[in-house]
Formats: structure tokens, sequence, C-alpha cells
């Protein structure tokens, strides 16, 4: 059964609030580095944010986590989907999304992206399509679409925990604010339009909150200024989690009132569209130190995982709490900086006050369930680590641990 916000869903799992005891036994099972996923907590992320928001539809990002078990769980909430690409659009339906709850945001799109969706348009026609550039709905129309078609807009206001995320005002993103309305309204002769989309960035903080309802305002102003019946308005996702264990949790109540109060009166229906938020504390990465080095500037404890685990710190110098799994030991800690095994000065996860670091600890990593596996590479010739997926007492393999033939399995020798 979902959890509500009435009985008592916390906002927030940190990496204290995970069993030891369990992470330890999927370690020795199931070797490391490791991902683990509790899809109670995915669906308890779920519940909260479609309480917080009950007349909106809550599509989720499906870029944050693409695993079958992730999306089957979503699914059976009643979320719909944001697909990225043509991929993950196949991969959508393969997880049982279906009709108007299938949406695939083209952003650059190549050919074969727009040749494959319009195929799955054909025996999937409430499936949505969301163009940002008025080049991509020539591109369709040359192949022959004609269905649902969304608007993205570069609203001119971004937000997020890093430049390389703020979306919102890179020229990049959706069609320039001010020609959207006639854009949308020539569209309309040859698609069905439905809906209108912008999105601020990844990672939306209490801080950025005026520039999110800066956005919603300009969507809103948006749907009243343009003659169609719009179905829906979606302002994007990027509600932020706390990487620190200090940090406070995102407030979504005031999200909630900011976005309905920003948005204004408007008849179509309110979408929100969150990756992060649903997945970030659901995962975690479980790592197993192999060296420990004493220099005279740190402590450096070498890892298992790297930045071909967990790109995030090495891409955005994200942080990402690690602690030991049940080793407090005599209870003294040290500031370690912890490291991969890539041949990188890139390949680290900052600086951790960690129980004395000993040669075979199991370190576990927070916020690992959004971006971790999902931009997970094999360089250095690295297989791509496990994932498991937990739910009560169940536990199953949702990405078996690639091999070394995995990683050469499309290499041919050429000239032979
Ligand atoms: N909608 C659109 C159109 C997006 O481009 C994104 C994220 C989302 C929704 C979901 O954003 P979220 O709620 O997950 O913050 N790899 C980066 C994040 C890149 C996000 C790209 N777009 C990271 O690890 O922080």
């Amino acid at each position: 059964m979902s959890a509500t916000v009435s009985d008592g869903n916390p906002p927030v799992r940190r990496l204290s609030d995970w069993s030891d005891a369990r992470l330890a036994e999927l370690a020795d099972d199931y070797d490391t580095p490791l991902y683990v996923v509790d899809l109670e907590r995915v669906r308890e992320n779920y519940a909260r944010l479609a309480a917080a928001f009950p007349d909106a539809d809550v599509h989720f990002a499906a870029k944050a986590n693409t695993s079958r078990a992730v999306l089957e769980t979503l699914e059976a909430e009643g979320a719909s989907i944001e697909c990225a690409s043509a991929g993950e659009t196949e991969r959508a339906f393969a997880a049982g999304f279906e009709g108007e709850r299938v949406h695939y945001t083209a952003v650059n799109p190549p050919g074969t992206d727009l040749d494959r969706v319009v195929e799955l348009a054909a025996h999937n026609p409430e499936l949505t399509v969301t163009t940002g550039a008025a080049d991509t709905i020539e591109r369709l129309a040359e192949r022959g679409y004609d269905g649902r078609l969304c608007l993205r807009v570069n609203p001119g206001v971004g937000a997020g925990h890093h430049e390389k995320v703020r979306t919102g005002a890179d020229a990049k993103f959706g069609v320039p604010y001010d020609r959207a309305a006639s854009l949308l309204e020539s569209a309309a002769d040859e698609f069905d339009v439905v809906g209108i989309h912008a999105h601020a960035g990844s990672g939306i903080s209490g801080d950025d909150l005026g520039n999110h309802r800066e956005l919603v305002s300009r969507m809103g102003e948006l749907a009243r200024t343009i003659d169609l019946d719009l179905e829906f308005v979606d302002v994007g996702g990027g509600f932020g989690v706390p990487y620190h264990p200090d940090d406070p949790p995102l407030d979504l109540e005031s999200v909630a009132d900011a976005t309905r109060d920003a948005l204004g009166d408007i008849e179509a229906t309110l979408v929100v569209e969150p990756g992060r938020y649903l997945v970030a504390d659901a995962g975690v990465l479980l790592t197993r130190v192999n060296t420990v080095k004493d220099t005279p500037e740190t402590v450096l404890v070498g890892v298992d995982a790297g930045m071909t685990t967990l790109a995030r710190p090495a891409l955005y110098d994200s942080h990402h709490h690690i602690r030991t799994v049940a080793g407090d030991g005599d209870g003294s800690t040290v500031e370690a900086t912890v490291a991969g095994p890539i041949c990188e000065s890139s390949d680290t996860f900052g600086t951790h006050v960690l129980a004395a670091p000993t040669r075979g600890d199991l370190l576990t990593i927070g916020n690992a369930g959004a971006y971790g596996y999902e931009m997970a590479s094999q360089y250095n010739s690295r297989p791509r680590p496990a994932v498991v997926a937990v739910d009560g007492d169940r536990t199953g393999v949702a990405h078996r641990r690639e091999t070394l033939a995995d990683v050469t399995a499309t290499e041919e020798v050429p000239w032979e």
C-alpha cells in the first residue's frame, strides 16, 4: 500500500535511515560496487509529491532512472512519464505506460529518434511529442506526423544546483518566449496542439523559488494569451533533494503554493515533471574500501566505485554523503578523501568524515537513485555495476553486473 503524507512518509530518507544489516547482506550477496534501489521509497516519494500537487498530473522524468523496476513501480502508482529519447520512449511502453501518459521531449533530436517516435505514435496515437524548435516541427511534418504536439518554451529564467543543469534560459532548450504564441497558433493548423512546456533546471532549492515562480507565472500568462484549448501546462521538474546530511528537505508545500499562486487561473491541467525528487533518496551505492593511504595532505581511501559508477561528483562537483556501514569501530573518525579506481584526478567523491577506514570496509553513498546508474560508463574498461531492487522483504536484480565481455561486445577488428 502506498504511504501518504499523513501516515509518516518522511520528506527525506537520510543515509543513516537505511538498515546497515540489510546493506551489508546485499553487498555480500551481490558484490560491490552495487546500486540498491528501494521501490517502496519510490512509492513514498510519489505519494508525497502527488499529495502536494493534488490537482496536477505528475510526469516522471525517466532520465533520472530508467530501470524497468522503477518505471513499473511508478506506472502502477499512476504517474505519467517524460522521455528524453526514442530509447526512453520504447522503454516506457515496455514498462506498461500507455496512451496519454507517455510524453517524448525532443531536444535537437537525431532523425532516427524522430523516425522511431513517429512509428511508435502510429500505434500509440495518444503519445505526445514535445518540441523546442520550429525546425523540429517541420521535421515532424515531413515525416507525416500530425498528432499530439506540445511546445517547449524557453522561459528566460533558469534555476538549479549547477550551471551545467540550468536549462531555463539556455538557447538550446525551447523556443524563445515571445515567439511561442505565434508558433503555437500556426502549428495548430497541422497538429493537435495539446500543451506548453518549460523546465527551469535541475536541483531547485528553496533559494530558487523566485525563479520557479517567475517561470510558472510566464507559462500561465502564455496559456491565457493564446487562442487554443490547451489540455496542460507543464512547468517542468527540478525539485531538489538534500545531498548534505544537514540540509533541510525541500519545502514541497511552499513550492506547490508558489506554483499554484504564480500560475493564476487557467483552464488547462498543471503538469509537474520531477525526476530526482522521486528516486534520489530511494537509492544508495555500496562500495568497498580497497586501499587506505596515509599522506601528508589527507587519508586517501580508495574504493571500488568511481566516476564511471557515479559521475555526478566529477561532472558537477556534486556532494554525495558517504558513511561506513556498521563501522563505528571504537568510535574514532578521520577526515578522508574518497577516490575511485579510475586513472583521472577528477575521480574523487570528495572529503568525508569516516569511521577509521580499513581495507575491506563497506561504504554507502547516498542519494544515488537519481542520475547514478543512469550516467554510468565503461571508461577504463570498467564494466558497469549491478543494481538490486528491494521492496519490503523482496530483493531482485534489476541490472546484472556487466563483465568485460559486455564492454567489448560491440567491438570488431577492422580490416580482418
Ligand atoms: N524535465 C526536463 C525537460 C528535463 O530536462 C529534466 C532534467 C527534468 C524534467 C527532471 O529534472 P529533475 O527533476 O530530475 O531535476 N544529470 C544531472 C541532471 C540533469 C537533468 C536534465 N534534465 C544531475 O545529475 O544533476
